[in-house]
């Protein structure tokens, strides 16, 4: 088992319809919004790579550093036996890579199955992987985590399982998002599987802003992107131009939220919805949460969603956590 699997043959047709309706209702709403997966296309990927190796943008170092120091630690709690090693988001995969070297290294039974929304990433990395572990047994998904909890709850069979949620996609979901999200997670797996689940930690509000504004504007152009996928792929008539990316702390909800605000008023077509957006001047479009999280906030959110902290790893600066999480009775 190598190479790239679309989960669904329909995958792709229907996320172009549900493209299309969800930025007929975001475009719609008060404020208006649009979900920060569709961020993701090839386009998206490629500038969230550039992204990850800026100076202002910490997370991607720091939970970096975090595996290479811990992955033994990691591994050796997860259990020995046949592992699947489920990515979901994997993106590049290059943190990952840090733990495959380490099992193969080890001379563990494993199979690497990472998930993500972007094909073009998925396939990227499949090819990376088995090129940097010759014989690696890897199969990539392309979906959108739910599909991937579905497969995970499908091959729930005789392999110990270990789920992957780095960086901070599980920041990008609210609270309430988050704990029905993992609680889904945990009834996929079995008891005794494990999750690894990046979180940002909270730290000078500066620092976190300036890691969603860099000011070579890049984390513009990526969130600028999602408009130009709208025009590429619904027909839109965005003018970059016209709109320009802003990142806020929101203290109340302990995010980095990201913006793009209309810099003047204006009507934007979009061919494929048969109608136009109006914009006020300054009038905002919502398109991520950053959240970032307090350690009681982790343990919190491990007890309500089924899982128990077997431990936590964290960069020398305490800016991240790795947190591992097992499936199972609270208490052993
Ligand atoms: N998951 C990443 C994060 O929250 C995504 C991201 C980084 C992002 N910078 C962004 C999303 C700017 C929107 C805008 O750190």
């Amino acid at each position: 088992m190598s190479g790239c699997r679309v989960l669904d043959g329909g995958a792709q047709r229907d996320a172009a319809r549900e493209l299309a309706a969800d930025v007929a209702a975001g475009l719609s709403s008060t404020p208006k919004s649009l979900p920060s997966k569709w961020l993701y296309d090839a386009e998206g990927s490629r500038l969230f790579r550039r992204i990850t190796e800026l100076a202002e943008y910490y997370p991607t170092r720091a939970e970096a550093e975090i595996l290479r120091r811990h992955r033994d630690d990691i591994l050796a709690r997860v259990g020995g036996g046949p592992l699947d090693l489920v990515d979901l988001g994997a993106g590049d995969g290059r943190k990952t890579m840090l733990l495959l070297e380490w099992l193969r290294h080890e001379g563990r039974d494993f199979r690497y199955v990472p998930i993500d929304i972007s094909e073009a990433a998925v396939r990227g990395l499949v090819g990376a992987a088995s090129d940097r572990l010759p014989g690696l047994q890897v199969e990539g998904l392309v979906s959108q985590y739910a599909a991937g909890i579905d497969w995970l709850r499908k091959e729930r069979g005789a392999r110990r399982r270990l789920a992957l949620f780095l960086g901070s996609s599980i920041g990008n979901l609210t609270r309430p998002q988050a704990e029905t999200f993992l609680r889904g997670l945990s009834r996929a797996l079995a008891e005794g599987d494990h999750v690894l689940i990046g979180f940002d930690l909270k730290k000078d509000i500066g620092r976190l802003v300036r890691a969603y504004d860099d000011r070579h504007g890049v984390t513009a152009q990526f969130n600028l992107n999602l408009l130009a996928r709208i025009n590429r792929e619904l027909g839109g008539r965005f003018d970059l131009t016209r709109f320009r990316h802003y990142a806020t702390w929101d203290v109340a909800r302990g995010a980095v939220e990201s913006w793009l605000v209309s810099t003047e008023a204006q009507a934007v077509p979009v061919e494929a919805l048969g109608r136009a957006f109006a914009f006020e001047a300054w009038e905002g479009i919502h398109t991520e949460y950053s959240h970032k999280y307090l350690e009681s906030d982790v343990i919190a959110l491990a007890d309500a969603s089924g899982f128990t902290v077997e431990a936590g790893f964290t960069d020398r600066r305490g800016w991240f956590l790795d947190s591992l999480w097992r499936v199972g009775p609270r208490s052993r």
